[in-house]
Parts: structure tokens; sequence; C-alpha cells
């Protein structure tokens, strides 16, 4: 039995914030990417896309108070809504355009691809706007061409992401991870840490290295494992970039975190603690030093429909 629902007026889809568990980095290839192999992991904390039908699109920002909208491209041709939009649009043959609103929790160009999850949670809701009914196949492959990131954002949970990370794969995590998450007021250019990586690693193999241990510590729901099994390849040339990382991350593991690491290219830095008190405890000495401590657990579900009219 199929019902018929029917097309929405506006609706608001959220998508998650990712952290790299693990971030194995091959050499540059051909076309200037590096292979990747990464263990994704999303957490809860999100940004909500609201969309509505109107004859151009229009994106507005509706940022918490620590994210620094400036750093948001807005100009048309430039946002990641509209080259959804734009995406949709071509696979369909019709016009996509509407009013955009992101509602911004995840900070910006901080290594926690919250521009992969506007880019994300535009596709799934622009898709539902204009009952599009794009396959999911086709979803996926769009996504990858907006960003490597973009394809996790739509799976949420965990995944191994290959290829240049836009090759995702669910894998086993009962587990609930509780992180503390400190943003950094001033962000980093991801390009410009992969060059840098290129610098201090002339001689990369061209296979990124595996996550063996970390992917049964995770199927295990053994966060000691976990903790142990942290790997960022990315980290040198991130806090060889901007050494206070390097103090940070000293800092949250003195304070009693299991592990601290750069998220992604950073600069953001992210604590696994063992549970939520952990986790508060933690929040707490390096809310001390430092003005935006978040904490948040995961994983949580991909880019989702939350509001409808
Ligand atoms: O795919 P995305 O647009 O997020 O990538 C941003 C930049 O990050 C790329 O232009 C490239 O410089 C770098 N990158 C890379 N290898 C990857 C992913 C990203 O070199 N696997």
């Amino acid at each position: 039995m199929s019902i018929a629902l029917p097309t929405p007026t506006y609706l608001t889809v959220r998508a998650p914030a990712k952290i790299n568990l693990h971030l194995g980095v091959g050499a540059a290839r051909a076309d200037g990417y590096h292979g990747l192999y990464t263990v994704y992991t999303s957490i809860g904390l999100y940004d909500d896309v609201t969309v509505a039908e109107a004859t151009d699109t229009s994106i507005r920002i509706q940022p918490a108070e620590y994210v620094d909208v400036a750093q948001v491209p807005l100009a048309p041709g430039t946002n990641i809504v509209h080259a959804a939009a734009d995406k949709l649009a071509d696979l369909h043959g019709v016009q996509v355009t509407a009013d955009v609103l992101i509602d911004k929790q995840i900070p910006v160009a901080g290594g926690l691809a919250g521009g992969s999850a506007d880019g994300a949670a535009a596709l799934v809701a622009l898709d539902r706007l204009f009952d599009l009914e794009t396959p999911d196949a086709d979803l996926l492959r769009l996504a990858g061409e907006l960003g490597s990131d973009v394809p996790f954002a739509l799976l949420g949970g965990t995944a191994v992401g290959t290829g240049r990370g836009e090759l995702v794969e669910p894998v086993a995590d009962p587990g609930t991870w509780w992180w503390v998450v400190v943003p950094s007021p001033d962000g980093m250019s991801t390009p410009e840490v992969y060059r840098h990586f290129d610098e201090l690693s002339p001689d990369a193999a061209p296979e990124p290295p595996r996550a063996e241990e970390l992917l049964a510590a995770l199927a295990g729901d053994d966060v000691h494992g976990v903790a142990a099994a942290l790997r960022n390849d990315l980290q040198p040339a991130a806090v060889d970039l901007r050494p206070q990382l390097g103090d940070l991350i000293a800092r949250g593991e003195e304070a009693g975190a299991l592990r601290g690491l750069v998220s992604g290219s950073g600069p953001t830095c992210v604590f696994l603690c063992g549970d939520s008190d952990h986790a508060r405890a933690v929040a707490a000495e390096l809310g001390a030093e430092h003005d935006v401590v978040l904490v948040a657990n995961g994983p949580v579900a991909g880019a989702h429909v939350v509001e409808y009219s």
C-alpha cells in the first residue's frame, strides 16, 4: 500500500557534524585530491536547513552565538546550498529555487564538516519540497560531487570513507561516545592543511593506512580501545600551522580526557570521554580557558526531516 502525502509548503532537515576517528591519508593523486581511508562518526551537533518554495534562491543564516557567519560564503554560486539546488535541477530538468534558512550550530571552517552538513540537508530538503523522489544512489552521487564529506552527512552513524572520502560504507558501532568539542574562533583552510601535509610527508604511500583495531574496538563497544586507536594523519600539519592546537590537546588530556585529537583538517579539537559526567567534568576544566566548549554524543542519524508543514 502506498499513502500519498501532500507536497509540503516548507520543511526542515537536520544534518550532523562529523568527527574523523581515523583519518588515514595517502599521497596526493593526479587530480590533486588525497586517497583516504577514514572512519567518520556523527555527533549531536547539527545544522537545520529550512526550505520554502520561491522564485529565486536566497539564503539566510541564523547562527549560534559562537558561530562566525562572516566565514560562510553566501554570494550566489559560492554556497553549497546553491550547488545542491543546481544539481537537483540538472538531474530532473526542473527549476529548484527556494528561500533557505540555515540554523547553524556547527562551527564554520572547523573540521566538523558544517558546510557538508548544509549540502546534505539541502539535497534532502529540496528533494522532498519539490517531490523529486531522487533515488538514494543518485543522492549519494550528487552529494559526492558537492564535496568529499557530504555523502557521510547523508548517512550519519559511523562509516568508513574511501576514495577521497566520498565512498561511504556503514560499520558496526553499537556504543555511545561522549565528546568534548572545542572550536576555535578562526577557521582553517582544508586545502592549506592538505598542502602542508604534502610538505611534511613527501614520502606518503599512495595507499592510506587502514583502521582494523579501531573498527574492532567500535564493534566491541570498547571506549579505551577506541581512544587508543584514534588517529589523524592531518594532525601534525594542522598543529604545525597552529601550535596552540597541540597545547589544547595536552590540556584536555591533563584534564582527564581519554584522548584528544584535531577533528579533520582542524582547528576544532575533540576529546573522547568515558561517559556524560566525565565529559562535563573535562568541559568544565577547559571552559576556564576557552570561551566555547561543547559536549556532544554520537553516533546520531544522518540528514533527516524534523519539521514539515
Ligand atoms: O571535497 P572537498 O571540496 O571537501 O575538498 C576541499 C579540498 O580539500 C580539496 O580541494 C582538496 O584541496 C582537499 N582534499 C584533498 N583530499 C581529499 C579531500 C579534500 O586533498 N580526500
